[in-house]
């Protein structure tokens, strides 16, 4: 009888897309994956250490897992419990200490072992494995299914050398790793060949991205740009997008990348951080506010319709008022799409968090409402502007009302559009009629057309 297997994602898309091969890894094993904790024979939770409140929540979790398995009607059988990811990566020894109910624990590179790690929990035995291991994880995984989802993320990179004062990456995920050129080419034809239309490169450092070229010849290493030019011509590959850069990254290559490859999308997420020179420079970011400007006016420049996207830290050690309103005018200036700002979260292990100069919390909120305020406002104004703008969409799931599906714009708006068929997997132009501040709603170009024609048509019901 199949197994019912239920994966808790925490954090970033990394997370994502390390869960769905999680998924896939045990399938071989006969796990199947549910969507609630309650009934499952497996429950595994891929966690985030990136900022405090977000590994508190993998104990709290575990309470209420410990609870279910408990609750488990008696021959039932047992129910494993597993934490996965970056909490599990910094934590793992600590985790069987405080939490005697999990079974297993294993970090980002060691996921392809889980049917061994299973074996052993099923025997009764707690199974910790945070190695980082010398075989390459991709190589062990089991081939992608056959289907796909219209978007699919696809890790071409992993872990970070730039350190980073905030930062737990380097020391969770470890040292920079690119995955060669032609592994990457093979994932997406699998993904393509599935009914992916879009795909979403990945990597803590995605723009650091140098994997071996064709024929795994170390002499012959491709870019980003490089790479993104030969995935777009992938048979199916409609879109592109990539996640997440830094700034000291973006090479000419890139650039020209965004200006000549069409299926390339014009939304680019581009963390700055700060924008006070003296802040960048203690996060040991490497780079300026203006080297940061310069970025951006080239890449604009190269696809004058970019839309972008950052990430902000406020209440950084030692961060004044005037250095917070620097990060204000910059985001002003640069005009952001969409953007996430966060309090500084100080990490055990990373240097700022050994600061004499910690920002006093009430003043990290007071800063963070200001510049989520002023965010907001930007964001809200880029959807207002979409009004009347006919755009392709590509429609990825069903939304909550019945024949309402919703999809994305070029720009990773979210677009809601209802009663025209069948979308899924399809792009289509739309024309957007209504923008909220996290969404928008539209209509089938088409079809309003044949409202125009019929005007006693009531709505846009096919
Ligand atoms: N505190 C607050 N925010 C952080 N980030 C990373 N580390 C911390 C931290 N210690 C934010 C950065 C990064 C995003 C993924 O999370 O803005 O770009
Ligand atoms: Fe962390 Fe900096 Fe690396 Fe991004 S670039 S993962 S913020 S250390």
């Amino acid at each position: 009888m199949a197994k019912k297997l239920f994966i808790k994602t925490y954090g970033c898309q990394m997370n994502v897309y390390d869960s769905a091969r999680m998924a896939e890894a045990l399938a071989p094993l006969g796990y199947d994956m549910v969507d609630e904790p309650a009934g499952a024979d497996m429950v595994i939770l891929n966690t985030c250490h990136i900022r405090e409140k977000a590994s508190e929540k993998v104990f709290s979790e575990l309470g209420r897992l410990r609870d279910l398995r408990d609750e488990r009607a008696p021959g039932a059988g047992p129910m494993l419990i597993g934490v996965a990811g970056c909490v599990a990566q910094a934590e793992g020894e600590e985790i069987l200490r405080r939490a005697p109910q999990v079974d297993l624990v294993f970090g980002p590179q060691t996921y392809h072992r889980l049917p061994e790690l299973v074996a052993r929990a099923a025997r009764g035995e707690r199974a910790l494995d945070t190695d980082f291991p010398a075989e390459d994880k991709f190589d062990a995984l089991p081939a992608r299914p056959r289907k796909s989802p219209a978007t699919a993320f696809l890790t071409i990179q992993e872990g970070c050398d730039k350190f980073c004062t905030f930062c737990v990456v380097p020391y969770t995920r470890g040292a920079e790793f690119s995955r060669p050129v032609e592994n990457v080419l093979d994932e997406a034809r699998a993904l393509a060949g599935g009914g992916a239309r879009e795909i979403t490169l990945l990597g803590q450092n995605v723009n650091a991205y140098h994997g071996r070229g064709a024929g795994g010849d170390a002499a012959a290493e491709e870019g980003l740009g490089g790479l993104i030019r030969r995935l777009a011509c992938v048979e199916g590959v409609e879109r592109i997008r990539y996640t997440t850069s830094h700034p000291r990254d973006v090479d000419e290559a890139l650039i020209a990348t965004h200006r000549d490859v069409a299926e390339l999308m014009p939304f680019l997420h581009l963390p700055v951080q700060s924008g006070a020179d003296r802040i960048l420079a203690a996060m040991n970011r490497r780079h300026t506010a203006d080297d940061y400007r310069r970025v951006v006016d080239r890449l604009r420049a190269a696809r004058p319709d970019l839309a972008l996207s950052s990430d902000f830290i406020v209440g950084y050690p030692g961060e004044t008022e005037a250095e917070f309103e620097a990060t204000l005018r910059l985001a002003e200036e640069i005009g952001y799409a969409q953007a996430y700002s966060f309090k500084y979260s100080p990490r055990p292990g990373t240097p700022a968090a050994n600061s004499s100069e910690q920002v006093a919390e009430p003043v990290k909120a007071e800063r963070l409402a200001r510049l989520q305020d002023s965010l907001n406002r930007m964001q809200s104004a880029f959807n207002e502007a979409s009004i009347g703008q006919e755009m392709p969409v590509l429609f990825e799931r069903r939304g909550r009302r019945p024949g309402q599906f919703i999809g994305r714009s070029p720009f990773m708006q979210s677009v809601h559009v209802e009663g025209a068929g069948d979308l899924l997997g399809q792009t289509l132009p739309i024309r957007i009629a209504a923008s909220h501040p996290n969404s928008l709603t539209g209509e089938p170009v088409a079809a309003l057309a044949a409202t125009v024609r019929s005007p006693g048509r009531a709505g846009l019901q096919a």
